[in-house]
């Protein structure tokens, strides 16, 4: 695959993000925190503006044409998720508020099936969103979360992994891409040793969405947890992909309005899927907004999005390579453009407040990883994220920054 070349970038991936033509601190914005979240072209925030200005009604609800029309367009967007992960069946795609609540969904729902000694794995690399649940969740019934030992290098140790699995185990946690290392996990062949026991798996899909391609069904993966904005979208919208089997045999985790079939005040009947984990007036415009980034990532190409990708991450680890004070965290053989590094003797958030002073915006701290710290034995790390919008010309103006810090505090 033939990477994106540098004018194409400029010229027309760039000006479709006007956010990223602005000065922060006098200095062009070189925004490198795309982990946390991506910014969103121009065609996404259109749609989502076009329904409010034309299309505004709620959906499933009314008889007239502005309902039906936001209907449309809602069914649309569940069609489009469908079609980017390769769901079979457009029902198996929940409309959520991020990653954060679809895993809340299937540990509050699919979860109420766990027992007294039973195991719930989650790799040591997790993010709080795919920890705290789970102990909730196992905490009500007696069963325990064990953390799936990582190497230093940054990957999940496999071997380790196998020696854990026994009948016992009933769900196995693991998150796609690292958000705090950049990580590319083995979820394929973790899918078909933890179904060997016959345990779940849920895959916490936030990073990964956007940098590599995800066909829910060659991977034979239970449940896959999306955040648009994390891919080109809006804030507050994601979607749980979850085998219909499964979300059928599942409860409602949350109830209300228009996840029913009947209700009388004796009793209530569910709603088929998707509607039964859809309660409430959904967050339309943020759904369709969604559906739009998918398309637009779709028409760049998910290949020439990571063949670019796979170029700035080369160029940043050499760059901030050549920097004696710097010390690069998890260096796992498949890994995306995010870049965790530490300066030696200088606080990470002193390392990003420099970088702001030059424009440069990074995340610093436990990257919601505190587990991950403890064992990496790091407060926390700078974390520089890249995007296809980002250019070799940012990576230059990265490592000249963190060369500035390293020069201010020697
Ligand atoms: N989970 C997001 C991050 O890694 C917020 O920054």
């Amino acid at each position: 695959m033939m990477p994106l070349a540098a004018h194409a970038v400029r010229e027309t991936i760039r000006q479709q993000f006007p956010a990223l033509d602005q000065e922060v601190n006098g200095k062009p914005l070189v925004y490198l925190d795309n982990a946390a979240t991506t910014h969103r072209p121009k065609a996404v925030l259109a749609a989502m503006d076009e329904f409010y200005t034309r299309d505004n009604a709620n959906v499933h609800r009314g008889v007239h044409a502005l309902s039906q029309r936001a209907t449309d367009r809602f069914e649309a967007a569940r069609e489009e998720v469908r079609h980017f992960i390769n769901a079979s069946d457009p029902s198996e795609i929940i409309f959520t508020k991020g990653c954060t609540e679809s895993i809340n969904l299937v540990a509050g729902s699919y979860g109420a099936s766990l027992k007294a000694g039973d195991i719930v794995l989650l790799s040591h690399m997790e993010h709080h969103a795919n920890i705290v649940p789970w102990q909730v969740a196992a905490g009500r019934v007696g069963a325990s979360v064990k953390p799936i030992p990582i190497t230093d290098g940054g990957e999940i140790d496999l071997d380790a992994f196998g020696g854990m699995l026994t009948d016992r185990v009933k769900v196995v946690g693991v998150k796609h891409v690292c958000n705090a290392m950049g990580t590319v996990n083995p979820i394929a062949r973790i899918i078909e040793m933890a179904h060997a026991v016959g345990a779940v798996v849920v895959v916490d899909g936030a990073q990964g969405l956007a940098h590599a391609a995800v066909d829910v069904q060659a991977l034979d993966v239970d449940f896959y947890a999306m955040s648009a904005h994390k891919t080109y979208g809006p804030m507050g919208v994601g979607a749980l992909y979850g085998k219909r089997a499964l979300l059928e045999a599942m409860p409602p985790y949350q109830t209300g309005g228009s996840m029913i079939r009947k209700v009388t005040f004796e009793e209530t009947t569910y709603a088929g899927l998707p509607d039964k984990f859809e309660p409430g007036t959904p967050n339309v415009a943020g759904v369709i907004g969604f559906g739009e980034a998918l398309k637009w990532i779709r028409s760049l190409g998910i290949d020439v999005i990571s063949a670019h990708e796979d170029r700035l991450r080369d160029a940043a680890h050499e760059a901030l390579g050549q920097i004696p004070a710097v010390r690069l965290i998890g260096m796992a053989r498949a890994k995306v453009p995010v870049i965790s590094f530490t300066l030696d003797g200088i606080h990470p958030h002193d390392v990003g407040t420099v970088l702001d002073s030059e424009g440069v915006a990074v995340r610093t701290g436990h990257h919601c990883c505190m587990p991950l710290m403890e064992r990496l034995g790091l407060p926390a790390t700078t974390r520089a994220s890249f995007s296809v919008y980002n250019t070799e010309g940012e990576v230059a103006s990265l490592a000249r920054a963190v060369k500035r810090a390293a020069d201010l505090f020697r």
